[in-house]
């Protein structure tokens, strides 16, 4: 029986005296679809070279299954990865392609035939298989260099930003495929991306990333709503982060006064509330733009901040409005059309929102 069960512990990777992976640990499911999210250059490829075996780390462990593959080649490990350049061999056909890694375990020709017909099948380019990858587009290439790693039948697929060369639309497209094909091999899947809307729409669980260290692990919906701290909460969809200092607290009810924004304490309500905090700590206050709303410059409803339209800008399905509210700036969406023209430059107006949609973020952290 396979087990693709995944356990990284404490692993570190320093190149020179940069430190590129710093104290990282995580456990991944077997069939789960397990993502790193961070900027660029926060070490997501350099762990996955790890797990993959074409990098070894400097301290900490790698366990696939009940083995420890630490010091195991990449060969010897029983993953399958995808290259952000896939990387296939242009003079060689699509099924050649396909089969290279079948070939290099000494399997047979008529075997390794039907086994490549198989994969490719699988990613929808049954009847490709003799044609040439540079006659393929992006999207076609991409699915080959995915048959080409879930041919081997490994426990793990590790893919490293697999869809970033493609145009929006069809990566968007690539993502159901992908995660259709996940479901189907019921494959221990570690994705790398950071493209927070696809981390977001097809991890099971995902693994924010910043500096070569781990922020937060946690699923898409609890990264979302619940961010453990600012670089989370900031990276993360889009954030209004304000700054405040707690003036009461009562279980999950936290009263904090925003400073020099606004003139009345706010009101959190917290779902997990941070029960060490006291009256007179400094904290962060995140309210999603979508959660605000534009109470009107003559609105009867108490306000918590007033500020002056700066920018309106329509997107589509949202219009975002660009508030100043004195100390800097903060954004409110707005759903549906008709709103570009509601708000000009210079307008005054009062914003307001639930007191369970804001989050405390420590200030540090
Ligand atoms: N072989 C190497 N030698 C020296 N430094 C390296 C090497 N590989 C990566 N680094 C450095 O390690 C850090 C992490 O790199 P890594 O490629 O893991 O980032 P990443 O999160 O994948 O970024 P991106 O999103 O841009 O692909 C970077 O500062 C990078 O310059
Ligand atoms: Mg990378």
């Amino acid at each position: 029986m396979t087990d693709g069960t995944v356990r990284v512990e404490s692993l570190k990777k320093e190149f020179g005296s940069l430190t590129a992976v710093d104290d990282l640990s995580f456990e991944i499911k077997e069939g789960e679809f397990f993502t790193f999210l961070g900027p660029s250059g926060c070490g997501k490829t350099t762990t996955l070279r790890m797990l993959a075996g074409f990098e070894s780390p400097t301290d900490g462990r790698i366990k696939i299954g009940d083995e420890d593959v630490t010091a195991v080649p990449p060969y010897d490990r029983d993953v399958g990865m995808v290259f952000q350049s896939y990387a296939l061999f242009p003079h060689k056909t699509v099924a050649e392609n396909v089969a290279f890694g079948l070939k290099m375990e000494g399997v047979d020709k008529a075997e390794r035939r039907s086994r490549a017909s198989e994969a490719l099948e699988m990613v929808d380019l049954g009847g490709y298989e003799n044609r040439s990858p540079t006659e393929l587009s992006g999207g076609q290439q991409q699915r080959v260099a995915l048959a080409r790693a879930i041919v081997i039948e490994p426990d793990v697929l590790l893919l490293d930003e697999p869809l970033a060369n493609l145009d929006l639309k069809l990566r968007q497209q690539m993502r159901f495929e992908l995660k259709r094909i996940q479901d189907e091999l019921g494959i221990t899947t570690v994705y790398v991306t950071h493209d927070q809307q696809e981390a977001l729409s097809m991890s099971d669980r995902i693994l924010v990333m910043d500096e070569g260290q781990g922020k937060q692990q946690d699923q898409p919906v609890d990264l979302y709503n619940e961010p453990a701290n600012e670089f989370v909460a900031d990276f993360i969809g889009e954030a209004n982060i304000l700054e405040g200092t707690i003036t009461a607290t009562e279980r999950s009810e936290v009263h904090v006064d925003l400073d020099s924004v606004s003139s009345d304490p706010i009101l959190v309500r917290e779902s997990a509330p941070m029960t060490d905090l006291v009256e007179g700590d400094e904290v962060l206050v995140n309210v999603r733009p979508e959660d605000m709303r534009i109470t009107g410059p003559d609105s009867s409803e108490k306000s918590a901040l007033t500020g002056t339209v700066m920018e309106t800008t329509f997107y589509g399905q949202i219009t975002t409005i660009l508030v100043d509210i004195g100390e800097h700036d903060v954004r409110v969406d707005v759903f549906g059309r008709a709103t570009q023209s509601e708000y000009e430059s210079g307008d005054k107006v009062a914003i307001d929102w639930d007191s369970k949609d804001c989050v405390l973020l420590r200030r540090t952290s």
